[in-house]
């Protein structure tokens, strides 16, 4: 069993498409291991996304990520970080394939409906980065 961390971004929380977005991975064999409904600050979202600081991006992405509320979850089941990005598609949803959660719910690069952990190591520094052990059922 395999844990990964995703967030629904605010632009899918404003959308209102939450539960459509959780049904695709309760439907294909992810469990919600931990979830919460947060509202980041700029230091909470940049500490998240530190290893893009660099990049001509950064600010955007924190201001976006700001912008409203976001959902966070620990997803669990087998190959979860693999299963996670395939049922996400391609960060820039204008590349995404047909039926993946962004071709379906995003809109742009920034406001892209998802986050999920890109490996092993990234998926246990999010997970902790959000959940306590105690919270992670
Ligand atoms: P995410 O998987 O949350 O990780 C970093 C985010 O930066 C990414 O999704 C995009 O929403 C955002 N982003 C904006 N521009 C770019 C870019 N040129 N390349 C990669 N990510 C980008």
């Amino acid at each position: 069993m395999e844990q990964t961390l995703s967030i629904i971004k605010p632009d899918a929380v404003k959308k209102g498409v939450i539960g459509k977005i959780i049904d695709r991975f309760e439907s294909n064999g992810l469990r919600i291991a931990a979830m919460k409904k947060i509202q980041l600050d700029d230091e909470k979202a940049g500490g998240f996304y530190a290893e893009h600081k660099e990049r001509p991006f950064f600010g955007e992405l924190v201001s976006f990520m700001t912008s409203g509320p976001v959902v966070v979850m620990v997803l669990e089941g087998e190959d979860a970080i693999m299963k996670n990005r395939n049922l996400m598609g391609a960060t820039n949803p204008k590349e995404a394939e047909a039926g993946t959660i962004r071709a379906d719910f995003a809109e742009s690069i920034d406001a892209n409906a998802v986050h999920g952990s890109d490996s092993a190591q990234s998926a246990e520094r999010e997970i902790k980065y959000f959940f306590s052990e105690n919270e992670v059922l």
